[in-house]
């Protein structure tokens, strides 16, 4: 199921540990998961997104606020019915916990570089699989995954050609022109908008693009907070700047890019 991130051999589980033939052993923590990132590939302590980050995202993502975004990538990727497929960059598990129930597929992976997040994951979609893991060195063997879903984290081209079978599909969820704009216009006087451009990755097909906008105009002081909170933009603000914002109780304008790609090398 998971290779050894220190040799890349296959990792047995024997009782509660993964281990390799050249002995390099891993725990499945109690809420089952394994933290498969060696301290040799972290470049901080807590990398990935802290606590604060996941709460409040967790916060938002749970209110439903984002319920279109996880309910347009089931639609894309209803009719590949995958099989093995994997969240890369997972975060808390909201999207993989929907996936999960709504595609059913024989084995859902997520994986994230923040323990926090996967710890969280791990405890609330038991029948789902999380690793603690960096998406530039993937613990799966090559050819493993039907799809992979990323929505809105890192990864590494020569990475996905490789987890991927030959003819799996790669979802991508990115942010569109006016993404958040209105945080944006709070923040700078000259705004910068997201590309509209589609980023060809070699190897891969693009198939298809949809675009899902739409307004969040009920957002309550704390629904408002959670967002800044959890995007980077939000860091931006200091204690007045948020404080006016979060109080012009602002509609807030979300523009998603779904691209769906196919591995053809
Ligand atoms: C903006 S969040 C998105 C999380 C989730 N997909 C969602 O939309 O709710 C980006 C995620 O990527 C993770 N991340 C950052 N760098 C990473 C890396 N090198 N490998 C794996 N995950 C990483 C962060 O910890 C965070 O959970
Ligand atoms: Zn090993």
């Amino acid at each position: 199921m998971y290779l050894c991130p220190l040799c890349q051999l296959p990792l047995v589980l024997n009782q509660r540990q993964y281990q390799c033939s050249n002995k390099h052993s891993f725990d499945l923590a109690k809420e089952g998961y394994v933290n498969l990132l060696p301290v040799q590939q972290k470049k901080s302590l807590d990398p990935g997104d802290n606590t604060e980050m996941m709460q409040a995202r967790r916060a938002f993502l749970q209110a439903g606020w984002y319920q279109r975004v996880a309910e347009q990538a089931v639609a894309m990727l209803s009719a590949v019915k995958p099989q093995q497929l994997l969240d890369l960059g997972c975060g808390e598990g909201y999207y993989s916990g929907i996936l999960q129930q709504r595609l059913s597929p024989q084995q859902l992976h997520g994986i994230d570089i923040s323990k926090t997040a996967i710890r969280f994951a791990a405890k609330h979609y038991p029948k789902a699989h999380f690793a603690v893991a960096s998406a530039y060195q993937l613990p799966f063997v090559a050819g493993q995954f039907d799809a992979i879903v990323r929505i809105y984290a890192p990864s590494l081209l020569s990475e996905l050609q490789r987890v991927l079978k030959v003819g799996g599909y790669l979802l991508t969820v990115t942010p569109a022109p006016d993404h958040l704009l209105q945080i944006k216009q709070a923040l700078y006087s000259e705004v910068k908008l997201h590309s509209s451009e589609i980023v060809e990755l070699a190897g891969f097909q693009h198939l298809a693009r949809q675009q899902l906008s739409f307004t969040l105009d009920r957002l309550t002081a704390e629904d408002l907070s959670h967002l800044i909170t959890m995007v980077p933009l939000g860091w931006k603000f200091n204690q007045e700047t948020q404080a006016s914002f979060i109080n012009s109780k602002p509609t807030i304008q979300c523009d998603f890019y779904f691209d769906l790609y196919t591995l053809s090398l």
